[in-house]
């Protein structure tokens, strides 16, 4: 049995979530559940801690695991190193961290000629003395929506090209050199293909330079050429369920095209943004209906000589019935099956979810559910206790063939 969120409505959904909705649609949807409805940072019980942590589970395949971490002031309740509870979280649970948002465009830029570091160097610093490993997200997010509204307006001048190119070189090289080796991989690129079509976006520098291909091969190239030592990954969220084939179809397109040109790309990010929007169908078979495809895509990723990093991991659960207890064991099985066939291929070595508490994923308020009760897609709840999604992913990390050290 499908719901209105089955298959039919699984790409509308993305194309909500990820791409199409307005701001002022993402701010309808906030509701009542807006972050500053939360608890006080005194109020946060400290995190229960299970041992051993997921990422030295891991570290016995070769596997790494890590989170998302968001930027905050003191006092405020956030996803964030400065709140005490959350960091104990990270730092027990994770060998590798994302800044969620700080190191966008839209956060480094105010303006063409201005960059603004103030709070990635904070987090970047905070990841160093707890000597977690870092990956930079993103140099380039080629898509309008997501850039500053300056770049969106921007005035190319009478050699429009010449002008893009040096916007793409400045951004790429300054961030790079400036973190040099602290940074061992970069979404050099994220979400350039749309969805629907399959085709590359198109945007204000991709308009000037004179084609899409070409902004995205100048930043891997400059970032190639200013961070050597880095891994250079395409990142995108084409994922298993129904409703992304043409999605896939694109980036398999571009990823031919990055080898055709000789474009210095390492792997492919695959966000992992999962979601369980039918109901009525048992996880099982979810899992088995989805995977022979998914494997095809993999296939043809891997063929090709990329490598795979799950770099934004968290379950949608809107097709699971309310009570937690169901939703929670749903989620988890969903997540392993999923899990189980990633870490089958030796070529994934670095497990990121995209935050680790129900407090603050960003589904909270991008999706929330039509019964309007939270949603549960990371592996601790919202008082930062242990869930089976967290079990999940130990299991699978204990059940993975090991894989070469990197
Ligand atoms: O920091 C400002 C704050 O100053 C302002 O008052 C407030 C008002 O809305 O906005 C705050 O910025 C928000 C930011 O998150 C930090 O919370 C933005 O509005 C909001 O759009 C932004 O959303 C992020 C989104 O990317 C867009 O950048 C989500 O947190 C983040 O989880 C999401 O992450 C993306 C990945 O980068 C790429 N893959 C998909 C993933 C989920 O959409």
């Amino acid at each position: 049995m499908m719901n209105n969120a089955g298959p039919a409505n699984s790409a509308l959904n993305r194309r909500m979530l990820l791409g199409t909705a307005s701001a002022a649609a993402a701010g309808a949807l906030l509701g009542g559940c807006s972050r500053s409805a939360l608890a006080a940072p005194s109020q946060i019980p400290p995190a229960t801690m299970l041992r051993p942590a997921l990422d030295s589970i891991g570290a016995e395949r070769n596997i790494n695991f890590g989170s998302a971490f968001a930027w905050a002031r003191p006092g405020v309740d956030a996803g964030s190193f400065v709140n005490s509870a959350y960091a104990a979280l990270l730092r027990g649970e994770c060998g590798m961290l994302t800044a969620e948002n700080e190191m966008k465009w839209q956060a480094l830029r105010p303006s063409p000629t201005q960059f603004d570091f103030a709070r990635f160097d904070a987090m970047v610093d905070w990841a160093e003395t707890q000597g977690m490993k870092l990956r930079g997200h993103t140099l380039l997010w080629h898509y309008d929506r997501w850039f500053p509204d300056w770049l969106n307006a921007y005035d190319y001048g009478v050699r429009p090209a010449a002008e893009a190119d040096r916007l793409v070189v400045e951004h790429v090289r300054t961030v790079t050199a400036r973190y040099g080796t602290r940074i061992v991989s970069y979404d050099v690129v994220n979400e350039a293909v749309d969805p629907e079509t399959g085709t590359l976006r198109e945007t204000s520098l991709s308009r000037a330079l004179g084609s899409a291909e070409a902004v995205l091969d100048l930043a891997f190239n400059t970032a190639r050429a200013h961070a050597p030592h880095a891994e250079l990954v395409y990142n995108d969220y084409m994922s298993w369920e129904p409703g992304n084939e043409r999605h896939q179809e694109g980036v398999l397109r571009l990823l031919q095209g990055f080898r055709a040109r000789g474009t210095p790309v390492d792997a492919l990010g695959v966000q992992s943004h999962l979601a369980i929007f039918e109901s009525g169908v048992p996880i099982p078979e979810l899992v088995a209906r989805q995977s022979p495809a998914w494997r095809g895509f993999l296939d043809a990723v891997v063929a090709m000589g990329y490598r795979l990093v799950i770099t934004e991991l968290d379950t949608r659960d809107r097709g699971l019935p309310a009570d937690i207890a169901i939703r929670d064991a749903g989620v988890a099985a969903y997540t392993r099956g999923y899990l189980d066939l990633m870490l089958s291929y030796p070529q994934l070595t670095d497990v990121i979810a995209w935050g680790l508490s129900d407090r603050y994923g960003w589904l909270r308020t991008f999706d929330p559910r039509p019964d309007g009760v939270p949603t549960r897609g990371l592996p601790y709840d919202t008082d930062l206790r242990p869930k089976p999604m967290r079990t999940a992913i130990a299991e699978a990390f204990r059940a993975a063939p090991s894989r070469p050290a990197q």
